[in-house]
């Protein structure tokens, strides 16, 4: 008899589940996909069972359209339904969702939160930190790290919580005004030792006892060539064929994993809940071996359309397992091709972007592996939302092939819209196989 046809629920409407309703689409059963957003994004749309736009962070609005659609199971995209409690009211109303409750999604909601629980597990690979609610003992610890900190407010800043010594803060001083700001808003802060190293990202998908790695991603936070301008959300990344980082050794890859697997052990202990869901390690390969810079509680934008583009599994089925606690982790492989991924994003983006310009779609030939990021749609017509806009990945044997796929798929899109051509490319990767040339000797 065939089993009766799955009816998930996605929560989220941007390229990273594009991405996932892809996958979804692939995975041979033939899933009812319905999709809580909230904007409408016509990549989902178009073959969504069933799409509302709304409050994704009101749990009740997403378990009122839950329980209208008869979802069977859900998978969470972002990170703010997640700290909303969003998992926790889809379980409640009796919906296994992969993607962690909301205790457990802290794990990236607090950068206090993480660093706590990596220090009373005893997990190495994490840097000198402390935690304030005031000014006071800043200026201290500032002196102890002698020039060498990060400032990082608590709680989700979409990224514009964290400011580097050398990048974003020039001295002390500067340091102690953001750290007022920080206080005067009401947040607490985090204040860690700054590593030196190129990072990359780590994804472990995990039904609370079962847990299968992903292959090492790279993104690039820098707006323009050459990894200059301001920070974005992420525009673009790469991985090798080899599922490792042209930079890494096996023993990095090790650690890596070994510190995921070890985190999702401690926070279950910690909160008495199994973490069912993709925990996100974003690393540093240092001098002398890896730190973790932060933990996210879900796929990363833009890395998520490097991997499900070479995902060769049944992803409903890795769905399933995660948030059901029955992962077969024989559902989860990836190609051993390397993969490009880059994003178009509108002229002045991310400070002034440019916004409601038409997308012409016509040149591109096969949008198989395109994702529709911050687009909107009137009367038919496309247009750009004002934020990450299209994605492109190329894939192929090697990380040259790839990128050369990606490049021409990204030239062909006209209009105020722009990409950073080097990524990917062999000169931006062998900067990072020489910087850690220059740490390790
Ligand atoms: P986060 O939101 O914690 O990932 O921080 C954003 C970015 O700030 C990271 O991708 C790093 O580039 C940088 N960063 C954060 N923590 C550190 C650290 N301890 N040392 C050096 N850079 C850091
Ligand atoms: N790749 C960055 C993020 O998803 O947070």
């Amino acid at each position: 008899m065939r089993a009766p046809m799955t009816k998930i629920l996605l929560i989220g409407s941007g390229a990273r589940e594009h991405a996932i309703f892809k996958a979804l689409l692939r995975s041979n059963e033939s899933p009812e996909i319905q999709v809580f957003g909230s904007t409408v994004n016509p990549g989902l749309s178009g073959q969504a069972a069933a799409y509302t736009s709304g409050p994704m962070t009101d749990p009740e609005a997403v378990v009122q359209f839950a329980k209208k659609s008869a979802s069977d199971l859900a998978i969470v995209g972002p990170e703010a339904p997640l700290d909303a409690g969003v998992a926790d009211a889809l379980v409640e109303a009796g919906i296994p969702t992969a993607g962690p409750l909301k205790a457990l999604a802290q794990i990236e909601s607090s950068k206090g939160f993480a660093r706590d629980l990596l220090q009373e597990y005893g997990i190495p690979g994490s840097p000198a930190y402390r935690r304030f609610t005031s000014l006071q003992g800043v200026d201290g610890f500032l002196a102890e790290l002698n020039g060498h900190f990060v400032v990082k407010a608590d709680g989700l800043m979409g990224g514009k919580g964290v400011k580097v010594s050398g990048e974003h803060l020039s001295s002390e001083k500067e340091a102690l005004s953001w750290c007022r700001e920080i206080v005067d808003s009401g947040s607490e802060f985090v204040i860690e030792e700054k590593c030196v190293g190129p990072e990359f990202s780590l994804f472990t998908f995990s039904d609370g006892k079962s847990v299968v790695h992903s292959p090492l991603v790279q993104d690039h936070k820098r707006a323009y060539v050459g990894d200059t301008g301001p920070n974005t959300g992420g525009m673009g990344s790469y991985s090798m064929p080899d599922h490792r980082m042209p930079f890494t050794d096996e023993s990095d890859y090790r650690a890596a994993a070994e510190m995921n697997e070890k985190t999702l052990e401690a926070l279950a202990s910690k909160t008495g809940s199994p973490y069912r869901g993709i925990l996100y390690g974003g690393f540093m390969a240092t001098a002398d071996g890896i730190r973790l810079i932060e933990y996210n509680a879900r796929f990363g934008d833009p890395e998520c359309m490097n991997l499900l583009t070479l995902f060769e599994g049944n992803f409903l089925a890795a769905v399933r397992g995660m948030a059901t606690g029955t992962l077969d982790p024989s559902s989860i492989s990836f190609r051993k091709e390397a993969s490009v991924c880059k994003y178009l994003v509108p002229e002045g983006y991310p400070d002034s972007p440019k916004k409601l310009f038409p997308i012409d779609l016509s040149a591109v030939a096969d949008c198989r592996d395109l994702y529709l990021g911050s687009v909107d749609e009137r009367d038919g017509q496309l247009l750009a939302a004002g934020s990450r806009t299209l994605a492109f990945v190329g894939t192929g044997p090697t990380l040259a092939e790839a990128e050369a796929a990606a490049e021409a798929l990204a030239v062909k899109v006209p209009g105020p819209l722009f990409h950073r051509p080097d990524i990917g490319t062999s000169e931006l990767v062998q900067k990072r196989i020489d910087l850690i040339k220059s740490l390790r000797g």
